[in-house]
This record gives C-alpha cells, structure tokens and sequence, in this order.
C-alpha cells in the first residue's frame, strides 16, 4: 500500500531552515525597543504590517523579528517568504507554500494546502517586500487570518491595501 499511498505535502521540519536563514539577515543595530514592539504585536495580533519607503529598514526588522521570537510561541516555526523576486501576483500563494515546506498540493490549490497544513499549528509567516503584489498578499492574508486563527503574519511593503491595513490593531511604521 505505501506505493499507492499520498505522500505528505510537507513536514514540521521543513520549516526549520526557514528560521536560519532569517537568523542570517538578522544583525539589527539601535532597533531594540522596535524589536520588542513588533514582537509584541505579532504575538498579539493576526496581522502586523511594518510599512515605509525603501530602505528605512523593514526587511530588516522583521528578519530579526523571525529570528527572534521563542519557539515557545512559535513551536511549528517560522517561514519567511520573500516576495520582491516575484513576477506574478499569481505566483504569491505558490510562494507562501514553498517557504513551509509544501511541495506537492494533492490535487488542491495552494491556497487550500497552505489552509491544510498549517490549521492546529503555531507559525509565523513573515511576508517581506508585498509592494509590487498587495493585491494578491490582501486576498490570501484575508483568506489565511479568517481560516487559520492560531497563525500570526509579519508582513513588509511600501504600502498596502486598506484591506490588509484595516485587519490590523495598528500599524507599526
Ligand atoms: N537597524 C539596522 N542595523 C543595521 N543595518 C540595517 C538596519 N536597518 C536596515 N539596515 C540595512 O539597511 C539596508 C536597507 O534595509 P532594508 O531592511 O532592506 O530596508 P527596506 O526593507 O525598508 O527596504 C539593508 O542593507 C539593511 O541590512
Ligand atoms: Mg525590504
């Protein structure tokens, strides 16, 4: 039978490599107090955005933001997606799902793999650099945060959608 049998989409470990490679990026100098807000909002809310002109440091800061946070809070891990090489605003939620480990959907849409696989779990999901495809990041963050209440998203960009913006207890700038 283990011929015929499904494969898994993805594991737990799989986001693992994620995490290091965040923890790479992430030599902050004098953002200390800053860490400790966005950590505190993301552990507190569904959605943080961190938004600003090029430059000012988001990626940055959200990077050591993922670096950061405890395994205690977060004991499925961290995946950072990083968005500012995509071409498509299709190709958004195919991004998502690579960056956790996902590589085979079964048949369903990334969008319901990510759903799958991440309910009853505890991740952060950082989305870094959502400029160029806010609509799309909108539409999925809209989808995720409504069907996965344990998930917390730490997402960057230059602006974003009143959409994504509205689902935020407040914004850190
Ligand atoms: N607090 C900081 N300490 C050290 N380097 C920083 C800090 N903030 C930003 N940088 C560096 O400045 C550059 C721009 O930061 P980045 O996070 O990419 O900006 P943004 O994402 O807002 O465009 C990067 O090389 C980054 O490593
Ligand atoms: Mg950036």
């Amino acid at each position: 039978m283990g011929t015929s049998r499904t494969p898994p989409v993805g594991s737990v470990s799989a986001l693992q490599p994620r995490l290091s490679v965040a923890a790479k990026r992430a030599s902050l100098i004098g953002r200390e107090l800053d860490q400790r807000v966005v950590i505190d909002h993301v552990l507190s809310s569904s959605v943080t955005t961190l938004i600003g002109p090029g430059g000012v440091g988001k990626t940055a800061l959200a990077t050591s933001v993922a670096a950061a946070v405890g395994r205690e809070d977060f004991p499925d891990g961290v995946a950072v997606v990083w968005l500012a090489p995509l071409r498509s605003a299709e190709l958004v939620a195919a991004e998502v799902a690579a960056a956790i480990g996902l590589t085979r959907s079964g048949g369903l849409s990334n969008e319901d793999a990510i759903i799958r696989w991440l309910t009853d779990k505890d991740v952060l999901l950082v989305l870094d650099n959502c400029e160029h495809v806010v609509s799309a990041v909108a539409d999925l963050v809209d989808s995720l945060t409504t069907q996965l209440p344990r998930l917390r998203i730490l997402a960057t960009s230059r602006e974003f959608s009143p959409r994504v913006a509205s689902r935020c207890g407040s914004m850190v700038r």
